[in-house]
């Protein structure tokens, strides 16, 4: 049964070719102060740094930069953003990037009024912002994380060797959003393959967890059909602009705070996948990647009327004459070999990770309640093994 909620997403989209040319109008509904916040590079080598500065100019805005947000942005470039914006009186964030420049821009904009250690207040005691909030604006160029529709915000620091996400309410959520998919055509395709399976990634984890008839569960078997199909042309034909719309599309629809609605929720690939990231600062669609197949068939008996649904509505596993059991299988060996196929890292140790890792990485690791099974520590260390 689907249980109470409201439901308000504020953030307003423009999607497309032309989306850019609605900057202009939205920029005008906020102050003069603007903090442009981007990543190592990638904007000013394909040109859209300077599409940009060239409509803050013609707007008349006084702009600083924050450049060099890193993939799994930092605490210590938290703290450096809130100076700058600080010093510059900025009124308004536009994030020009992926999930890790937008998840910063949301992490500066709670923090710049307040008096309180950002990464202790918001990332360690998980409390809400008690100060003004700046509004943040994005442009994206890569599609997975869903950062730009919801007020999800993963900070790392690698002094304490955590990386923990806070999922801001909607006053935190960018006020728009910009989507071009051709943005997203420079991204190189480790990327691209990476976005995808995080996309994949959020709907299971929404999707693995409880047993009821719901509609969130019919909408999120639709919304991995498409994904899967696109996939498959994106990795022959990455410059398919139809592939790449529905990619980014769908990245938005996994994680904008829709299909969750009225049910529970698992993310215990994410906790895993955010403590390897921790130790290993590996790309966040890989860590995914490289933990699921273990955790799924370890949890598989818990929930096995699910995973035998997900076999047959996303897989098309034929269920006549088999087991739940059989049919489950089939539909992760099926999951298997599309991951394979789209060519994603398949183990933690390619991505960085060693056995004298494995106990600090499972300390790492956040236990939630919301999935079939609620691992002992033991588990998560037995999981990490298989993952290696
Ligand atoms: O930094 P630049 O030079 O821009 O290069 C980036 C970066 O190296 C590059 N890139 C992005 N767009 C490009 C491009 N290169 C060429 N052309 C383009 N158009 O791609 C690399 C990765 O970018 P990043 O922003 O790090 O990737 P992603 O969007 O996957 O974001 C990852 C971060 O988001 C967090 C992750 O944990 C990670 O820190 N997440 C945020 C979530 C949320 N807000 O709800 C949920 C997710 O589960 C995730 O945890
Ligand atoms: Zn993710």
């Amino acid at each position: 049964m689907l249980g109470n909620f409201s439901y308000h997403n504020p953030t307003k989209l423009y999607f497309g070719e032309d989306s850019l040319n609605y900057l202009k109008d939205e920029l005008k509904k906020y102050g003069e102060n603007v903090l442009l916040v981007y990543g190592g590079g990638s904007i000013k080598k394909n040109g859209l740094y300077d599409e940009i500065t060239a409509i803050l100019k013609e707007c008349g805005k006084n702009v600083a930069e924050v450049p060099g947000v890193m993939p799994n942005p930092t605490s210590d470039k938290l703290n450096e953003g809130v100076e700058i914006a600080r010093k510059n009186k900025s009124d308004f964030i536009l994030a020009v990037g992926g999930g890790s420049v937008c998840d910063y821009s949301k992490a500066v904009s709670v923090s710049v009024h307040c008096n309180d250690d950002p990464w202790e207040k918001y990332f360690i005691r998980f409390e809400e912002p008690d100060c003004k909030i700046l509004p943040v604006g994005c442009v994206l160029t890569m599609a997975g994380t869903g950062s730009e529709m919801n007020g999800g915000s993963v900070i790392t620091n690698h002094k304490c060797k955590l990386k923990i996400g806070h999922v801001f309410g909607e006053e935190v959520m960018p006020r728009f959003s910009i989507l071009n998919p051709r943005y997203t055509m420079t991204l190189p395709k480790y990327q691209m393959c990476a976005g995808i399976f995080d996309i994949m990634s959020h709907i299971c984890e929404q999707y693995f967890s409880g047993e009821d008839d719901n509609t969130s569960d019919y909408i999120s078997e639709g919304l991995m059909r498409g994904l899967i199909h696109s996939s498959r042309i994106a990795v022959k034909d990455p410059k398919n602009y139809e592939a790449r719309s529905n990619i980014m599309w769908t990245a938005t629809w996994a994680l904008n705070t829709l299909v969750s609605k009225g049910k529970t929720e698992d993310w215990m690939v994410h906790m895993l996948g955010q403590a390897v990231g921790a130790y290993t600062d590996a790309t966040h669609g890989m860590t995914l990647a490289a933990v699921s197949l273990p955790y799924y068939r370890h949890i598989m008996q818990y929930g096995l009327k699910k995973f035998a649904r997900f076999a047959v509505e996303v897989w098309g596993v034929s269920p006549t004459g088999k087991t739940d059991e059989q049919i489950a299988n089939e539909g992760l060996a099926a999951m298997e070999s599309w991951m394979k196929e789209i060519e994603l890292v398949m183990t933690i140790s390619e991505l960085g990770a060693s056995d004298d890792m494995i106990e600090g990485i499972a300390d790492a690791t956040t236990i939630l309640k919301g999935g079939y099974k609620v691992l002992s520590r033991d588990e998560v260390i037995k999981i990490l093994k298989e993952s290696m």
